[in-house]
């Protein structure tokens, strides 16, 4: 079956678009989204092309009213995006055409799709990278205060998952936020190549009329303009760029995620997540379950499907604009939202947790990660770091099969591995004086982690 409305593009073809072809190929229930910017796009674009005297002042008058208009008209609801119309800008454009009539086709005088997805493309990123950065902003934050409330908890450090050496909770707080500063700052980096303004580039080639792209860039609030125009409408690294950086965010969501769930099982029991932010079984009742830690983990493997899926798509596309091109909407929409909302619960989700202090220093107090203590105790009298850790080993063995906590055996045994063991060993067998006493930079010391808050504290 044929297609009942004509379509931009058709005046050269002797058959009307069939049916199932414009139903797979229309992107309306994608690109609806992009209506706000596309209107946006079309008054910047409307403004310029009067100023040049390319439309006379009047017709944009009336061309920006009716777009001021549909915007309303889409926002509000009274006009319904329809999938015949191919894509969002034809929505508009056949809009606008039924409210003016044909004035409205001047404005895409100079003008093609084709840059002007490019440059509704460029407008979202930009607002979403925005959005991105706040919502960063926000868990920064409650990173810091996590690191101040428990600078002096002491947690086990793990390296392979196995207890590894106790540390202020505060730097283990700390690490995640200099991760997601890290994140914030490459989103602002990346932003200096997505505030480009691609109007004016037209099909690819540029136009025969007086268009000012630097003044539709400038209107738009770009910080630049293309400088090729075939760049200019067939680029999308940018896009790749961006899904690449929400994939690291959520592969460090995911590896917090990780720990979150660990932690508040019985198993490990250090956290607490409140039963705000919890959920239950539907048929065991004791379960507490950590399904939005798990849920982000989740969303993450989505990201990373988006970001091999426009690596793919791209791939292999010759110069310049290309219809595949079009599916990139839905990974970068996806991409985008999924990132900002697993950033903004995630904050919140770690405002609603705390850490088991007691049952923590209960636990660190005796624990075999303090074995590497013996070893730094042995090298400050001397003893070669290899002999150190040989005989901490031994030590070690002793203790598991003892069943005798290290700071529970008796100095006479502690003699028999190394005589250079003598009753002050006891001092440094202490968790806090384990973490005290760290003395490099950036340590995990209560000192080293009082400092880093202070630095951090400079970045929000
Ligand atoms: N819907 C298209 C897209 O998102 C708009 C550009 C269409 N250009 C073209 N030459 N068919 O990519």
């Amino acid at each position: 079956m044929s297609n009942k409305k004509e379509l931009l593009w058709q005046s050269r073809f002797s058959l009307p678009f069939d049916r199932d072809a414009l139903l797979f190929s229309s992107s309306v229930h994608v690109d609806k989204k992009l209506y706000r910017e596309d209107i946006r796009g079309s008054i910047a674009h409307v403004t310029m092309l009067a100023e040049e005297h390319i439309v006379s002042a009047k017709e944009a008058d009336e061309i920006i009213a009716g777009l001021t208009e549909i915007e309303e008209e889409l926002t509000s609801g009274s006009l319904l995006p329809h999938w015949e119309d191919e894509d969002i800008h034809t929505v508009i454009e056949n809009r606008l055409k039924e409210k003016i009539g044909a004035v409205a086709g001047k404005l895409h005088s100079g003008r093609s799709r084709n840059d002007q997805v490019a440059t509704d493309t460029r407008l979202y990123m930009r607002r979403q990278v925005e959005e991105l950065q706040s919502s960063l902003n926000g868990l920064l934050k409650v990173l810091v205060e996590k690191a101040e409330t428990y600078r002096d908890t002491i947690i086990f450090g793990y390296t392979h998952l196995q207890r590894a050496q106790p540390i202020s909770a505060g730097h283990y707080y700390m690490a995640y936020f200099n991760m997601f500063l890290r994140d914030r700052d490459r989103l602002r980096d990346l932003m200096k190549r997505v505030n480009i303004s691609p109007l004016g580039a037209a099909a690819f080639a540029g136009s025969t009329l007086p268009l000012n792209p630097r003044r539709s860039a400038e209107l738009l609030g770009f910080d630049d303009l293309f400088s090729n125009s075939i760049d200019a409408v067939s680029d999308r690294d940018i896009v790749i760029e961006f899904i690449s950086a929400c994939s690291i965010i959520m592969m460090h969501l995911s590896r917090f995620s990780e720990d979150l769930i660990l932690w508040s099982s019985y198993e490990f029991g250090y956290l607490e997540i409140s039963d705000a932010f919890a959920t239950g079984s539907s048929l065991m009742p004791q379960k507490k379950n950590a399904d939005i830690a798990e849920l982000v983990r989740g969303k993450t493997g989505r990201v990373y499907g988006n970001l091999m899926a426009m690596l793919t798509i791209m791939k292999g596309l010759p110069l310049s604009y290309n219809r595949d091109m079009q599916e990139d909407k839905q990974p970068l929409f996806d991409s985008a939202e999924t990132a900002i909302g697993c950033v903004t619960i995630f904050a919140k989700l770690l405002e609603n947790t705390t850490l088991r202090e007691e049952k923590l220093a209960k636990l660190t107090a005796e624990d075999l990660s303090l074995a590497t203590e013996i070893a730094e105790y042995l090298v400050r009298k001397q003893v070669p770091f290899r002999d150190a850790h040989r005989i901490t080993g031994k030590i070690v063995t002793w203790s598991i099969t003892s069943g005798v906590t290290l700071p529970h055996i008796p100095v006479e045994t502690f003699r028999e591995f190394s005589d250079t063991i003598e009753a002050d060993i006891y001092d440094c067998l202490k968790a806090e004086v384990s973490v005290k006493s760290k003395k490099t930079h950036g340590s995990c010391s209560f000192d080293s982690v009082a400092l880093q808050i202070e630095e951090a504290r400079k970045q929000l």
